[in-house]
């Protein structure tokens, strides 16, 4: 298991906000924005256990803990899975247990996570990996289970996929191929892969999930390269008629 998440201590991403703001501070509050609306899901819920789907450093995991029984912590990159570990530690919470391993090939049990939450996750994957997590999500998640995501959005009807990296000082993005992109996503040190999903891919890659809500931010985020959408779905049960399967 040797994956490295290219972007160490997130600094391309927070390199593309000071470019254009000077200022990090708006990052942490975009990202409060979307998460409010899932932690006031999590407050009327009585949910038990949670997965943080590739968590990082942990920073949301401190906050996420609060609200369930049980946290899966999972995360492929070695480094930033030390670092959650310790921030958890330091933070004296007991209710976390840690898992290293990108999440397709990490085995979790059927049937076990009330709410699978993937922030920020999917537009860094192989795109031959997307289909693969997302049919896994549905695995393990309840009957009736949330899946909690954001990721990159593109606009336009197609996806299209850019290269982030510093050169000369400065953070630079360039719009790269589907085989290029996939060619980085095995994390290649110092180029961040991105990947905006249209909403026509969304949609087709999120067809086991009942949407509850779908909402872009495309002006809380400080600079159009980090468009986001927050999805929030319901897990479908599975039904197979005359051989063919659908989701109900
Ligand atoms: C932009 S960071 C987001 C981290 C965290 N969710 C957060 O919001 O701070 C993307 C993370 O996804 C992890 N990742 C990449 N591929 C993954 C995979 N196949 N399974 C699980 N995590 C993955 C990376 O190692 C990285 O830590």
């Amino acid at each position: 298991m040797s994956y490295q998440y290219p972007d160490k201590a997130d600094l391309i991403t927070l390199s593309l906000v000071l470019m254009k703001n000077g200022n990090d501070e708006l990052l942490r509050k975009a990202e409060d924005i979307l998460l409010a609306r899932a932690i006031s899901m999590f407050r009327q819920n009585r949910y038990t256990t949670l997965l943080d789907l590739g968590c990082g450093n942990g920073r949301l995991t401190i906050e996420l803990s609060k609200y369930f029984q049980w946290v899966t912590a999972l995360e492929p990159d070695g480094e930033r899975l030390a670092e959650a570990r310790k921030k958890i530690a330091d933070n004296g919470i007991e209710n976390v247990s840690f898992v290293h391993s990108l999440f397709q090939d990490a085995g979790l049990p059927d049937d076990y996570f009330d709410v699978v939450i993937c922030n920020q996750i999917l537009q860094h994957v192989n795109t031959r990996a997307v289909e693969p997590i997302i049919r896994e999500v549905h695995r393990v998640l309840k009957s009736r289970g949330v899946l909690v995501m954001t990721t990159s959005f593109a606009k336009g009807d197609e996806d299209c996929y850019w290269k982030v990296f510093a050169a000369e000082g400065k953070v630079q993005a360039v719009e790269i191929t589907p085989q290029e992109f996939d060619g980085l996503a095995s994390g290649d040190p110092g180029i961040l892969p991105v990947h905006f999903f249209s909403s026509v891919s969304l949609e087709m890659h999120l067809q086991s999930f009942r949407p509850i809500e779908q909402s872009i931010h495309d002006n809380i985020y400080p600079h159009p390269l980090l468009d986001t959408i927050l999805y929030i779905g319901e897990k479908r049960v599975k039904q197979s008629l005359g051989g063919a399967t659908s989701f109900i």
